[in-house]
């Protein structure tokens, strides 16, 4: 009779469950996950509008997660993707693709499709012959801006982190832009003294500064000091609302040498608010401000 009552699964009648029956009930651990899965997705719409939080989240514990789950990096994930998804030779299609993962599937630092698209109107408004980029990341920005480049023009891009400069070389190659862009790896106060004699740059008709954001003060007084910069020169600088460059913004807009305009955005594949300076520098001697 006890064999026939285990075999049809009925429990024993009476209060106290024994450990084996306890673990025929529902898996603690598996209505933890997903009531944890269940206020994730209410807190996510939040997260999406609160920059620092949102930053912090996805960098600091999201992506980190994956990689250990996937045996690969984020930055990885992403050449994978482009690969399989772009067209070899077509920018256009690798810009697509990079904006279409990162909106669908894991958010990533490119400057995006909606600040790139006023990335991309100063540089047509410019026409640069030489452009210089700090920060490339996986070489989405290097992309949308070596693509819309007249033929004789180059941008030299610096990547600080091998492993990203290694992803920005394939995703060039990928896009058939190495001819019209140098990467260098390093760190942008080493390598911008060297850019005269090294890289053969006279002076610098646009700047886009996109690296870590306390560097974007001193590397705008270094670009000045090595002489880089002449009449007329435009520095764009992304992120100075969202994580934000206080230092920087106060110095360009309370200095003559500096023309300043503000471009209201959002922070790339969020409702975060962010935008970018366009400064332009107007020259040593511009008299100094009261
Ligand atoms: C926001 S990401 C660049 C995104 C890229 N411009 C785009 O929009 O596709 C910032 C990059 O700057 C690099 N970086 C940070 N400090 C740097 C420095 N001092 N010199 C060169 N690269 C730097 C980081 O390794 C990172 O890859």
């Amino acid at each position: 009779m006890r064999v026939a009552a285990r075999a049809s699964g009925r429990r024993r009648p009476g209060w106290h469950a024994r450990p084996q029956e306890m673990l025929e009930g529902p898996p603690l651990l598996l209505v933890a996950v997903s009531l944890g899965l269940v206020l994730l997705l209410l807190v996510l719409p939040v997260l999406r509008r609160c920059g620092i939080v949102f930053l912090g989240w996805n960098e600091l514990f999201l992506h980190p997660i994956c990689n250990l789950l996937m045996g690969d990096s984020k930055e990885q994930r992403i050449l994978r993707y482009v690969q399989q998804h772009a067209v070899a030779g077509d920018p256009q299609s690798v810009v697509r693709a990079i904006d279409t993962y990162c909106l669908t599937k894991e958010w990533a630092m490119n400057v995006g499709d909606k600040k790139g698209q006023i990335v991309d109107a100063v540089v047509q408004e410019l026409r640069p012959s030489v452009l210089l980029e700090l920060g490339a990341y996986v070489g989405y920005s290097a992309v949308r801006m070596a693509r819309l480049l007249l033929p004789g023009a180059r941008l030299l891009t610096i990547e600080l982190n091998p492993d990203y400069a290694a992803i920005t070389q394939q995703m060039l190659d990928f896009a058939g832009l190495q001819d019209r862009v140098t990467l260098v790896v390093g760190a942008s106060q080493d390598i911008i003294p060297q850019l005269k004699k090294k890289y053969d740059v006279d002076t610098l008709d646009m700047v886009f500064l996109d690296h870590w954001k306390d560097r974007y003060l001193p590397d705008t007084l270094l670009l000045e000091e090595c002489g880089l910069l002449r009449k007329g020169t435009v520095l764009l600088a992304d992120n100075v609302i969202c994580p934000g460059t206080p230092e920087f913004l106060a110095y360009v807009r309370g200095n003559s040498r500096f023309e300043c305009t503000h471009f209201s955005s959002y922070l790339e594949y969020s409702q975060v608010m962010d935008g970018l300076e366009k400064v332009v520098y107007k020259g040593p001697g511009s008299p100094s401000r009261p």
